[in-house]
């Protein structure tokens, strides 16, 4: 099918739905590609590259006229009159918030598929055009921090005296919250972070950061996403927010509540007890802001010298990647809406990913889509579901608890008539090897159960190299008259080759999940 990709005419719209790698993959589904000349001019893609890699540069009319178009921004009134009859639009439409675009695009014989209403699923994240933005905008948050600041990130020791690092702030450790973290410690400063939700506390370790819990009962969401928090926490997390403002150099705000407008969290009062030269980006400026005195699309400076950021289109700043980005989401939506390579476009509405993007379809209203089940701590299934009633919930866990003791005192019975057992009737060497093999099995359980799980990879690589001993001890006793020396060098043997070909497989398995499709 012939997919059309525009020249976006919003003001200050520096990106483009599709790039030259992208073309070459949807001409790989079998899809004909028309772009409109220059379209990606400002994301520093030539038209002569775009022809290269197998698309048909023309003039706007033919681009629209296209079955389907896929650009970034909602379109206007005119676009939206150039569409075809029948004709498939795949932009941004922010559906929830746009009851009149949906009006009129449900006045045409048109499917539209909104990118960004692509579910919060493990399954959609190469789909999802938020997420990929919002990492792009976190990253680009601390770079437009570090151009409004005055001081270097990293700390630095020169003939001239000390540079302190500086201390970076972060509210919010979801996918800008994140990229921020990361940039901010890569540059060589001192971040901290915080978030509504307690779950991420390891998340902002992993990459550098240190968690700045709120002292009152935190959330653990089940769906990856925030709810309102309460009065409670909201007094606790003012008087934090206090503190921070008085002693960090850098402050970045991510916070956002799905469908809400963006949580209030710093004062103008707390801005005025920061540093002079200080900066704040808050990210959320064009959703109400999370800063007062945030003005979207502007810096403000405040009459204590604190410079407050507030542009929307952080994105769309680093125009070449963000276009990469949102041109390659776009090639995974056809990769789902093409199943047989072939360029025909099958929009399966059973697919829920697919009906969550779909906003009308043939000109029918289908939005809102039907709830979809988010699981980012899905429960265990085999867990009990606990009962509603507190008294009936503790006999439950009392009894559970009993059942378990029970099953560990039998079980180390048995084990200890086991190891009485085998040490009388045994020759003298067996019971010297037992007993290093059961101090090296109490050793080792109280060293591995002590490694932080961001450990557990390294750990992965030295059991793999155990592993090898173990085989290598296993072949060389392969020789041996003992058939019980046999079997239990068969068995060694087998669970030491599982584990090594094993880690093979998964690390295969991971590399390709970063390895370049052509
Ligand atoms: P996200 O949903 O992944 O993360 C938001 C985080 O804020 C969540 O971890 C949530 O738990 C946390 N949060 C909610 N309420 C909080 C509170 N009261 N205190 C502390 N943490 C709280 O959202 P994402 O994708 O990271 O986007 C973050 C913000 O960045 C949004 O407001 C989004 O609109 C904005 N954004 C701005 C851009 C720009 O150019 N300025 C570009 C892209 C995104």
């Amino acid at each position: 099918m012939q997919i059309g990709i525009p020249l976006e005419t919003l003001k200050g719209e520096t990106r483009v739905a599709a790039t030259p790698k992208t073309v070459r993959q949807l001409v790989t589904l079998g899809h004909s590609v028309v772009i409109e000349a220059g379209a990606g001019a400002l994301s520093s893609y030539p038209d002569a590259e775009y022809a290269a890699a197998g698309a048909t540069v023309s003039d706007r009319a033919t681009t629209w006229s296209s079955p389907v178009v896929a650009k970034i921004n909602a379109p206007d009134d005119d676009e939206i009159a150039q569409l075809p009859d029948g004709g498939i639009l795949i932009s941004l439409i922010a559906p929830g918030r746009s009851p009149e675009l949906l009006a009129k695009l449900a006045e045409r014989d048109l499917t539209v598929l909104a990118m960004d209403a692509v579910p919060r699923i493990s399954r959609a994240q190469a789909l999802d055009v938020l997420s990929s933005m919002a990492n792009i905008a976190g990253y680009r948050a601390v770079i437009e921090a570090a151009n409004a600041f005055g001081s270097l990130f990293t700390g630095q020791v020169t003939a001239a005296g000390k540079v302190p690092p500086a201390t970076v702030f972060v509210s919010g450790a979801g996918v800008a919250g994140l990229a921020a973290i990361g940039t901010a410690k890569s540059l060589g400063a001192i971040v901290r972070a915080t978030d509504l939700r307690a779950e991420v506390a390891e998340q902002v370790a992993s990459m550098g950061g240190e968690f700045v819990a709120v002292k009152a009962e935190q959330q653990s969401s089940a769906d990856g996403y925030a709810k309102e928090a309460s009065a409670d926490y909201a007094d606790a997390a003012a008087r934090m927010y206090a503190e921070q403002c008085r002693e960090v150099d850098i402050i970045i705000t991510t916070a956002l509540i799905p469908g809400r407008p963006a949580p209030r969290l710093i004062t103008a009062e707390m801005v005025a007890t920061m540093k002079p030269g200080s900066v704040i980006v808050d990210m959320a400026a064009s959703n109400g802001g999370n800063v007062e005195g945030s003005v979207a699309d502007q810096l403000v400076v405040t009459d204590n010298g604190v410079k407050i950021i507030g542009y929307t289109d952080l994105a769309g700043r680093l125009p070449t990647q963000a276009s990469q980005l949102y041109g390659t989401n776009v090639v995974n939506l056809f990769k789902l809406l093409t199943p047989g390579k072939d360029g025909e476009v099958v929009l399966d509405l059973d697919d829920v990913v697919l009906r969550g993007m779909t906003v009308t379809k043939d000109g029918d209203l289908l939005w809102p889509p039907p709830p979809v089940q988010v699981s980012a701590a899905t429960p265990s299934a085999s867990a009990p579901v606990p009962a509603e009633d507190p008294a009936e919930r503790a006999a439950h866990q009392a009894a559970a608890a009993r059942a378990r003791t029970r099953n560990r005192i039998a079980w180390s019975i048995v084990a200890a008539a086991l190891v009485v057992l085998a040490v009388t009737f045994s020759p003298a060497s067996f019971v010297g090897a037992f007993t290093v093999f059961a101090l090296a099995v109490v050793v080792g359980f109280y060293v591995v159960s002590g490694v932080s799980h961001s450990l557990h990879t390294p750990l992965m690589a030295q059991t793999n190299a155990i592993s090898g001993i173990i085989l290598v001890g296993a072949l060389l006793q392969l020789g041996s008259t003992n058939i019980a020396v046999l079997v239990m060098s068969f068995i060694a043997a087998t669970i030491a080759s599982i584990n090594i070909f094993g880690g093979f497989l998964v690390s295969y398995r991971m590399l390709g999940m970063f390895r370049k499709e052509s």
